[in-house]
C-alpha cells in the first residue's frame, strides 16, 4: 500500500497545504541506488577531549572517500556536510560532554537533508560515576537531536569499546544512504583482538559469503535475499512449501538456490545443513520467516499462541542450536535475527507476537558471547519498525497511518531498509558487532 501522504508532501502544492495546516512533513529518504551508492560532499570530524582514536578515525574516515574537516571543536565553517562525527569516546565528565554541545551546536542547522549525524561514545564504566553518567547522557542527547533533526536526518551513538578500526563497517554504514531509517540508535563495536576481515572490494562486501535467509518468498526476506547479492553473496532461499512458485521465482531472479520447507520442522535444521554442505557451508544465517495471528489474550486460543511461538522463537531456537553443533555456519560467519519493536515495546493484540520478539532478543544477548568465543559466529537481531509490507499492510488503516508518522522520519521504513542494516550485520568484516539489536524503524516513538 503506498504511501500517498508522503508522495502528496513531496509536491509544492503538498508543501505549501502541510505547512499551512501545521501537519507532518516528512523529508523523501536518500536510499542507495546503483547510480548513487555512496554520498558524496563534506564530513565534518570533531573531537572532544583528548580521545586516543583521533589519528585512527581521521584515517577511517579519510576512507570513506567522504571529503573530512574540521578537527577541533565547532571552528569549520560548513557547506552543508552530509555528515558529521563527534568522537565522544573520551568523554568522562560534565566539562568534555559540553564539547559534544559546542561541536554540533553551531554546525546541525548546515547539515545536508538525509545527512548523518553519529557521535562515538564508550561503554560506562562501573567503577567512574562521573564518565558514566557523561556518557549514558549522549544517549539522551542522540535520541533528542535525533526526534528534532528533520529533513531526513539521522542521528545515531556508537559505542567503541577497542580500536576503532573494528568499527569501519559500522560507521561505513551509517555513513552511507544504506542506513536511511535507522536513527536514534545506540550500538556497541566491542573489543577484538583480531583485524577486522575488511573487504577486498566495498562494493561487495559479501563476496565469497554463502547465506540462507528464511521467510525469502516475498516481503523482506526477499529485499534481504536480493541486497545479499547485490552485495556479492550466494544465497538459499527458504520458504513453506506452499510458497514454493513464488520461491521459485525470486530464487530464479536472484540466481540462488530455492529450499522449500517449512521452518518450524522438527528436522529443519539438518535438513538445511545437509542442503548447504554440498556446497562448502554456510556464512550468513538470516532467520527472517515471521508470522502474526494478532487477538487480545482473552480471545487468543492455544492455536494461535503456539503457530507464532513455533515460527518466530522455537524454529529459531532449534535451527540455531543444530546449525551451530554441527559446524554448519563457517568461523567468521553471522547469524542475523528479526526481532520487532513490538518485542520491545508490546503492541495490543500481540501478546503471542511480542512474546517471540522479546524472546529473539534474550537468544540474542545470550548466545552471541558463546557463538562467537566457540564457533566464531556472531549473533544479532535487527528490530524492524513500521516497514511497508504485505503484512502492514493488512493493518487497519488508521493504525497503519499512526504507525507510519509516529517515528522521528515521519512514514514506514521500506523491506530494503531492513536488509541494508542485515547486509552490514552479515559482512566478515562487522565481526566486532555481536549481541546488538538494532531497530530500523525511523526511531519510533514506540519502544524507544
Ligand atoms: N513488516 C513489518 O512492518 C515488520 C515489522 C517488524 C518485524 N517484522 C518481521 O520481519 C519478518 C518478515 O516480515 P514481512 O513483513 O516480510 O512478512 P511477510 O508475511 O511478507 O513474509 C514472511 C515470509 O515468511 C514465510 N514463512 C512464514 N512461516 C514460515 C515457515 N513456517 N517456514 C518458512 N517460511 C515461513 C512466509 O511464507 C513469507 O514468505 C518477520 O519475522 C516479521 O515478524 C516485520
Amino acid at each position: 500500500m503506498a504511501d500517498r501522504y508522503l508522495h502528496f508532501t513531496g509536491t509544492a502544492p503538498g508543501r505549501f497545504l502541510t505547512r499551512r495546516l501545521g501537519l507532518p512533513q516528512p523529508a523523501p529518504l536518500r536510499r542507495r541506488t546503483a547510480e548513487h551508492p555512496v554520498f558524496e560532499g563534506q564530513l565534518l570530524h570533531f573531537t572532544a577531549g583528548p580521545s586516543t582514536h583521533r589519528a585512527e578515525l581521521s584515517r577511517l574516515l579519510a576512507r570513506t572517500g567522504l571529503q573530512v574537516r574540521g578537527s577541533v571543536s565547532g571552528r569549520a565553517q560548513p557547506q552543508h556536510p552530509v555528515g558529521v562525527v563527534v568522537d565522544a569516546t573520551a568523554v568522562d565528565d560534565l566539562e568534555r560532554l559540553a564539547e559534544v554541545h559546542a561541536a554540533l551546536h553551531p554546525v546541525v542547522r548546515s547539515v545536508a537533508a538525509s545527512g548523518r549525524v553519529i557521535v562515538l561514545g564508550a561503554p560506562l564504566s562501573p567503577d567512574d560515576h562521573h564518565q558514566a553518567a557523561a556518557q549514558q547522557a549522549l544517549e539522551g542527547f542522540v535520541r533528542s537531536l535525533g526526534k528534532e533533526i528533520g529533513r531526513g536526518r539521522t542521528v545515531n551513538l556508537v559505542r567503541v569499546a577497542g580500536a576503532v578500526a573494528a568499527a569501519e563497517t559500522t560507521l561505513r554504514f551509517l555513513l552511507s544512504p544504506r542506513s536511511a531509517y535507522v536513527s536514534g540508535q545506540v550500538m556497541e563495536v566491542g573489543a577484538t583482538e583480531e583485524e577486522p576481515a575488511l573487504p577486498a572490494e566495498w562494493t561487495r562486501p559479501l563476496a565469497g559469503r554463502t547465506a540462507l535467509v528464511t521467510g525469502a518468498a516475498r516481503g523482506i526476506g526477499e529485499a534481504v535475499a536480493e541486497t545479499l547479492v547485490r552485495d556479492g553473496a550466494q544465497v538459499v532461499l527458504l520458504d513453506v512449501p506452499s510458497a514454493e512458485a513464488e520461491l521459485a521465482a525470486v530464487a530464479e531472479r536472484l540466481g540462488g538456490r530455492a529450499l522449500p520447507l517449512d521452518i518450524t520442522a522438527e528436522d529443519a535444521g539438518e535438513r538445511i545443513a545437509e542442503f548447504t554442505s554440498a556446497s562448502g557451508g554456510l556464512d550468513v544465517v538470516v532467520h527472517n520467516a515471521g508470522i502474526t495471528r494478532d487477538r487480545r489474550l482473552a480471545n487468543m486460543d492455544a492455536a494461535r499462541w503456539r503457530a507464532v511461538l513455533e515460527v518466530n522463537l522455537a524454529s529459531v531456537l532449534r535451527t540455531t542450536d543444530t546449525l551451530l553443533k554441527a559446524g554448519a555456519v563457517r568461523r567468521g560467519g553471522a547469524i542475523v535475527t528479526t526481532a520487532s519493536i513490538a518485542g520491545i515495546a508490546g503492541n495490543t493484540g500481540q501478546t503471542n507476537y511480542a512474546a517471540s520478539k522479546a524472546g529473539v532478543i534474550g537468544l540474542v544477548r545470550a548466545l552471541a558471547p558463546h557463538a562467537l568465543a566457540e564457533h566464531g559466529v556472531t549473533v544479532n537481531a535487527v528490530a524492524p519498525g513500521f516497514i511497508e509490507t504485505k503484512m502492514t499492510a493488512a493493518v487497519p488503516l488508521v493504525i497503519r497511518e499512526a504507525g507510519r508518522r509516529m517515528n522521528s522520519l515521519g512514514q514506514g521504513g521500506l523491506p530494503v531498509d531492513v536488509a541494508e542494516t542485515t547486509a552490514w550485520l552479515a559482512c566478515a568484516g562487522s565481526g566486532a558487532v555481536n549481541g546488538q539489536v538494532v531497530r530500523v524503524c525511523g526511531q519510533s516513538l514506540l519502544g524507544a
